[in-house]
């Protein structure tokens, strides 16, 4: 039995078991594939990891903390795993680890599906392409997010809280994009919310330098933190016109594409949205 896993710390929360599971039942793979969840700490992935392909697992993903680790063991890795510095899907085959990473076109696939001003519903990363995007935060989210919209042609600008950080990761990462201190909201075309921020139910328009004035109908607004509802910085762009896309969405995109690395096959993606979304309380 092929055999599939998220590995994390924590990862009990993951959503990936339920996503993964029912992707693989609605194609009929149920009873011949299975995905699991997998708790270790930083110290023993590397072990567990290599202890994998022998126990019949094809692929994992990876989720925090263990997202550079990931890379670090891999014999290969995609272009994009490299550049980004963070891998998000491990396969295992007879030549060894390959590292990708499903984070950013996940994102891409997100944006193309959330269409905008100017765009039309599959434009894909044309949508993207020349726009400004201003990316909130500089952690480990923000990663994928600044290197897959500027592969994807956007001019990105990263605000942090901690502006040394946003100034460290323009320096660290692969790709075009300036720090900002002080951004006039208005003024992008797309905006990723990539902090933590609404994830315990703070006020994001009191912690980020935003206001609810700023979203209009020309903006796509994404916010990575993902609920039972909509985040109140989704809520407030959704009420201006904005098109909008929440973090399940590009959770979703993420996993079917390493969903169809391991199985060669591209999953329901309304299967697996449902499933993701009804597991958001548990
Ligand atoms: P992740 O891997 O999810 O990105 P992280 O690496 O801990 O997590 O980064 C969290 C991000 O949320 C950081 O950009 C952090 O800003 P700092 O670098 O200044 O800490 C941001 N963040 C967390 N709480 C915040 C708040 N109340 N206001 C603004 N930014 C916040």
């Amino acid at each position: 039995m092929p055999r599939l896993a998220v590995i994390g710390f924590p990862v009990g929360h993951s959503r990936s078991p339920a996503m993964q599971n029912a992707a693989l039942q609605a194609l009929g793979l149920g009873e011949e594939w299975r995905y699991e969840a997998i708790e270790v700490a930083p110290e023993g992935f590397e072990a567990r990891v290599r202890a994998m392909p022998g126990e019949g697992f094809v692929g994992a993903n990876v989720t925090v903390p263990h997202k550079l680790a990931a890379l670090a063991l891999a014999d290969v890795a995609s272009e994009a795993a490299s550049e980004i510095g963070a891998a998000n899907t491990l396969s295992f085959a007879a030549g060894g680890i390959a590292a990708e990473n499903t984070d950013a076109g996940g994102l891409l696939a997100a944006l193309a599906g959330a269409g905008g001003a100017g765009s039309s519903p599959g434009d894909g990363p044309a949508e993207v392409s020349g726009r400004r995007a201003l990316v909130l935060g500089a952690g480990g989210a923000a990663r994928a997010v600044c290197w897959a919209l500027a592969e994807a042609g956007a001019q990105v600008e990263i605000w942090n809280r901690t502006a040394a950080r946003a100034e460290a990761l323009v320096a660290d990462l692969h790709a075009a994009a300036t720090a900002v201190r002080e951004p006039d909201g208005g003024s992008y075309g797309i905006v990723v919310n990539t902090t933590a921020v609404g994830l315990h139910g703070e006020d994001p328009f009191a912690e980020l330098p935003l206001s609810p004035r700023d979203f209009s109908s020309a903006q796509t607004v994404v916010d990575m933190v993902y609920g039972e509802r909509p985040s109140p910085l989704l809520e407030a762009a959704t009420a201006a016109g904005a098109a909008t896309v929440d973090g399940l969405e590009v959770l979703v995109q993420q996993g079917a594409l390493s969903f169809e690395i391991w199985t060669g096959v591209a999953p329901d993606l309304d299967v697996m949205r449902v499933a993701a979304r009804g597991t958001a309380h548990r």
